[in-house]
């Protein structure tokens, strides 16, 4: 399975916050946003992917992240110059998809909660039909709306809907197998003028074939959109990592604890962060 990050929009509503920088790069407490949908990735054991960016920014990911073999993984790096929608992720990435099946997460999408890397250990292996998560919210209609009925079975699903048929919002967190690309073709601009993950996932609700698991009340999924949220979700996972001793989205322990690096490796990056926290809590991590 590959992966991809849709981290190109310009990030309008944190400015002046998000001006100098993408906002898929500004700190949620101890770490660039974006290494917490990479984290999502690996979890599901995805190594190869491709993070879409625009034009003005790809070169700050690239200093970023790299080619991602110090974390014995693969980055490569797309552009999409206008924001034309979230399902245009697989146009823009058909040769890299090439015949494989392939995960989407949002960049601004963090997930946290007991069980998820189970789930998505579970999840990565499919290679059949599309897998969406829903998640219960107060606020419905900005979001892709699910509606399940009596068996809990996905019956229909809306963007944006004024009346929403249900309280689970669609999380930004989508895989598909390797048909995605030929339906994303064949998707029409929507009213907003984007080509909507919503109607690609109709696509396969349609044929029988879309896959709803629900992310549970003791689960988080943290919305970065605002100030105020985004400054939640730091408070969020600063709470957590202090209560726990563990962090959240440490894309280098990650990387370890899958098997893509080895301890010496592990040591090595903890050298860059000596001075602080962060390498000192990857140093413990290998002596747990
Ligand atoms: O967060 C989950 C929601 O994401 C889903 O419930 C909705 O079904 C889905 O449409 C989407 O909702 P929004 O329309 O609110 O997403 P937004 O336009 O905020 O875009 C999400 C992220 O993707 C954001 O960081 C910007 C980036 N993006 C968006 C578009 C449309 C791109 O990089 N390129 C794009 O073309």
């Amino acid at each position: 399975m590959k992966g991809i990050i849709l981290a190109a929009g310009a990030g309008s509503r944190l400015y002046p916050a998000s001006l100098p920088i993408s906002k898929i790069l500004l700190p949620v407490y101890d770490k660039p946003m974006i290494y917490y949908p990479i984290t999502t990735l690996l979890l599901a054991g995805i190594k190869d992917i491709l993070i879409i960016t625009n034009s003005c920014d790809i070169d700050n990911f690239k200093k970023v992240l790299g080619d991602g073999s110090s974390i014995g993984v693969k980055f490569s790096y797309a552009i999409q110059e206008i924001p034309k929608g979230i399902a245009d992720s697989f146009l823009i990435a058909e040769k890299f998809i090439d015949n494989s099946p392939v995960a989407l997460i949002l960049g601004d999408n963090i997930f946290h909660g007991f069980g998820f890397s189970s789930m998505l250990k579970e999840v990565g292996k499919r290679d059949f039909g599309a897998t969406v998560f829903g998640y219960q919210v107060q606020d419905p209609e900005r979001f892709g709306v699910v509606e399940f009925d009596k068996n809990n079975k996905a019956i229909s699903i809306e963007e944006k809907p004024k009346n929403p048929k249900s309280n689970y919002a669609v999380t930004g967190l989508y895989f598909y197998d390797n048909k995605v690309v030929e339906y994303a073709k064949t998707l029409k601009p929507s009213q907003r003028g984007e080509l909507e993950i919503t109607d690609l996932n109709k696509i396969y609700l349609e044929k029988n074939q879309l896959k709803v698991e629900i992310l549970g009340r003791g689960f988080a999924w943290l919305d970065t959109g605002t100030f105020e949220s985004l400054l939640q979700a730091a408070n969020f996972v600063q709470s957590m990592e202090i209560n726990t001793g563990m962090k959240i989205a440490s894309i280098e322990e990650v990387a370890y604890r899958m098997g893509y690096i080895t301890k010496e490796q592990l040591l090595k990056i903890s050298e860059k962060y000596k001075q602080n926290g962060y390498g000192k809590y990857l140093e413990k991590i290998v002596n747990l």
